[in-house]
């Protein structure tokens, strides 16, 4: 299938470190790697090596981190030509620490560039596409983006990923087939509890399945009906790095939904391969295993 992903590209400095440092500490970290990240591109990343053809729109800028970022997203044959560049400025950049003791990952981002707009993404043909997946950024941007898929080609299945607390994210709850949240949106908006932050939600959106990641937890799903099934996630001998777990759970349920799997069955491989992930470092090796049943 050929999906098309809007949103970030970043450079990650990622720092694994013994445990997170408190204020004003001074600590050495065990390794340093640098590498490309973003929840789109991360997504995109994952959902090629699940055999899938894929393209980027977002947002670059000319300095060597983006073009690293071109030479990394084209490793992985996922199409760039779609994407803005902003001469003379810097590609998004996030300071990671990846904590041995917790597997937790703590992030402080640096951002100069523009969005990828309403206007960008009017550029592109929705012709070639089975499934555009838009990472929730500039509210108004996206709900126009939104809009001119569903009035365009109103068969055009997408998907929406709800992670930053961005304000007039609910005005695009509306549209997209697809609702993926993150632990972090229900936290900030109040919800301790998996099942209720997700029941919470099927009042509020026409979208078909609704799936949210909760960590160490899990994840689970409720459908149009309001079923609602739950996962565990997978027990790991060791918790190597959850940088862009969510991104991976995300491309295992877009990968699922396409292939027009049950959503108990979408929830669990999902949890699989985002599990599969933490036991590693980065988004190599992360395709469909060989074997019965799989292919
Ligand atoms: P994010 O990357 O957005 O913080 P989460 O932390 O919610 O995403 O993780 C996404 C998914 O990754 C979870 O639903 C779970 O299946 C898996 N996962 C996360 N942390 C672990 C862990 N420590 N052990 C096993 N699986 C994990
Ligand atoms: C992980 C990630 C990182 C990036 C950050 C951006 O989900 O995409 O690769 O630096 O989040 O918010």
């Amino acid at each position: 299938m050929q999906i098309l992903g809007v949103g970030g590209a970043t450079l990650d400095i990622v720092n694994q470190v013994e445990r997170y440092p408190a204020e004003d500490q001074e600590i050495r970290a065990l390794a340093q790697r640098v590498a490309r990240g973003g929840n789109a591109t991360n997504t995109l990343v994952v959902l090629s090596q699940l055999g899938h053809r894929c393209g980027w729109a977002g947002v670059l800028a000319d300095d060597p981190a983006s073009r690293y970022i071109l030479q990394e997203l084209d490793d992985f044959q996922i199409s760039t030509s779609y994407c803005r560049r902003y001469p003379g400025r810097k590609l998004p950049t996030s300071y990671v620490s990846l904590s041995q003791a917790t597997g937790s990952r703590t992030i402080v981002h640096y951002r100069d560039l523009p969005e990828f707009s309403s206007k960008d993404f009017a550029a592109i043909d929705l012709e070639p596409w089975d499934w555009v997946h838009f990472e929730g950024r500039a509210p108004e941007e996206t709900r126009r983006m939104i809009d001119r898929l569903k009035s365009e080609r109103p068969l055009l299945r997408c998907s929406l990923e709800v992670e930053k607390p961005r304000h007039g994210m609910e005005s695009l709850f509306s549209g997209p087939d697809l609702l993926l949240f993150s632990r972090s949106y229900a936290r900030q908006h109040g919800f301790a509890e998996l099942r209720t932050f997700l029941r919470e939600m099927r009042q509020r959106t026409n979208a078909c399945s609704i799936f949210c990641a909760w960590g160490a937890t899990g994840a689970a799903v409720v459908d149009a009906g309001g079923r609602l099934w739950e996962s565990p996630a997978a027990e790991l001998p060791q918790v190597v790095d959850t940088l862009g777990a969510g991104d991976v759970f995300n491309a295992a349920v877009i990968d699922g939904v396409l292939r027009r799997q049950a959503p108990d069955s979408i929830l669990a491989a999902a949890c699989l391969l985002a599990g599969r992930k933490c036991g590693q470092q980065g988004f190599t090796g992360l395709g469909r295993p060989a074997g019965p049943g799989h292919g």
